[in-house]
């Protein structure tokens, strides 16, 4: 497959940022992960956070990472884990799986990036089977008008610098419209940068309708 997503200052800035999270971080992706079992698709994996903290029922994970630079530190995350993953180049509004192949789908900071979030949802509603899950930890359109304005003047600019993040969207109500719902959803508001555009987060789990 071709390269489509190529940022390699913003990959090696990723990487950087994921290995120096402290332990409230990764608290949240512990509880992102919590419970799941069986076959897994993880999207936009990045340099492989995520990886450490799948509980052990899940006996096989698959990785989506279209970057280059951070597919590579992915695969060296799965091989130190020591567990049943795969990295694969791909992108989320293309996926190379069969419908329903999945128990479960995880997205971790990534339906800000993915250029189509409608498209990269409707490949998830795809892959996992009919009663299986999407676990979400995203960074989402604040609820004061005040956030809000800011997040969606200052998107444009700060999605070229940050590999086409978009700061304004609400993820919330497009994994709903996806064909997905919500059984819980925590949101909240990253207080070192609060007020700042990725402040605002929701986490939680729906269900594949
Ligand atoms: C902010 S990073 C988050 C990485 C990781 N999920 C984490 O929790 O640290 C955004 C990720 O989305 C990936 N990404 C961007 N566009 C994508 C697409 N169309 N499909 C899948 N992943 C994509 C990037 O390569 C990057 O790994």
């Amino acid at each position: 497959m071709p390269a489509e997503v190529s940022h390699p200052l913003f990959a090696r800035l990723a990487a950087f940022i994921a290995a120096r999270e402290g332990p409230v971080e990764e608290d949240r992706r512990r509880d992102t992960l919590a419970g799941l079992s069986g076959r897994v698709i993880e999207i936009g994996s990045g340099s492989g956070p995520n990886f450490r903290h799948y509980p052990d029922p899940v006996r096989e994970l698959v990785a989506v990472e279209p970057e280059a630079h951070l597919r590579a530190r992915a695969a060296e995350a799965a091989r130190d884990s020591g567990r049943p993953i795969r990295v694969v180049d791909a992108v989320a509004d293309r996926l190379p799986f069969e419908d329903g192949a999945f128990d479960a789908a995880v997205a971790v900071l990534v339906l800000c990036s993915a250029p189509s979030q409608p498209a990269a949802l409707a490949e998830l509603h795809r892959v996992v089977r009919p009663g299986g899950e999407l676990r979400f930890y995203e960074h989402v359109v604040g609820t004061s008008t005040r956030l809000a304005l800011l997040q969606r003047v200052v998107a444009p600019g700060l999605a070229k610098v940050f590999g086409g993040c978009r700061a304004d969207r609400d993820t919330g109500r497009a994994i709903e419209a996806a064909g997905f719902k919500i059984e819980r959803c925590r949101r909240f508001l990253i207080r070192s940068i609060n007020e700042a555009p990725a402040a605002p987060r929701i986490l939680g789990a729906a269900r594949r309708v």
